[in-house]
């Protein structure tokens, strides 16, 4: 997780010429330097791809193109904490759709999405490879199983 998340306006781009001269000594392209102002800045703002593009003389559909095309990269800002619910066949069946409304009840937003205040990020993946748990979540990269709506929402308030 990065230190800070800096919101477009106000970014800085000195931490960026740091990571892109030393890519660049390294002889690493575009991705690696992707990588590391996403660690960096947490995501991938439009702002930060001209600025990318334009230090190394691509063209800014070219680096955009990169950034959307790995599902590594984040076009938009991430929260402290990560909710990965699975709506796989196991858990799907199981009720996925009861905890996926509580979620979105508790927090007030949709798959993909981020809080306002930056503190969660709730996304969709499709079998976290614990049918036998299910319903499933992962809570930032820990699988937690047999959810009811209860206990996902205990889940989200132990949360700081
Ligand atoms: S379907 Fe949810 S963990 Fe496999």
């Amino acid at each position: 997780m990065p230190k800070t998340i800096q919101r477009d306006e106000e970014l800085d781009f000195k931490p960026l010429d740091e990571i892109i001269e030393g890519a660049k000594a390294e002889g690493l392209g575009l991705i690696p330097i992707l990588q590391r102002a996403q660690e960096h800045y947490g995501y991938l703002p439009k702002p930060l791809l001209e600025a990318i593009a334009d230090r190394l003389s691509l063209s800014y559909s070219h680096v955009f193109g990169v950034a959307t095309f790995y599902a590594q990269f984040h076009l938009t800002p991430r929260g402290r904490h990560l909710i990965q619910q699975c709506d796989g066949t196991a858990c799907h069946v199981r009720g996925a759709a009861r905890i996926r409304r509580s979620i979105q009840e508790k927090l007030g937003i949709k798959p993909g999405e981020t809080t306002e205040d930056l503190k969660m990020t709730y996304e969709i993946v499709y079998c976290l490879g614990s049918c036998g748990l299910s319903p499933v979540a992962m809570i930032d990269g820990k699988v937690v199983g047999r959810l009811t709506p209860e206990k996902m929402i205990r889940m989200i308030d132990m949360l700081e």
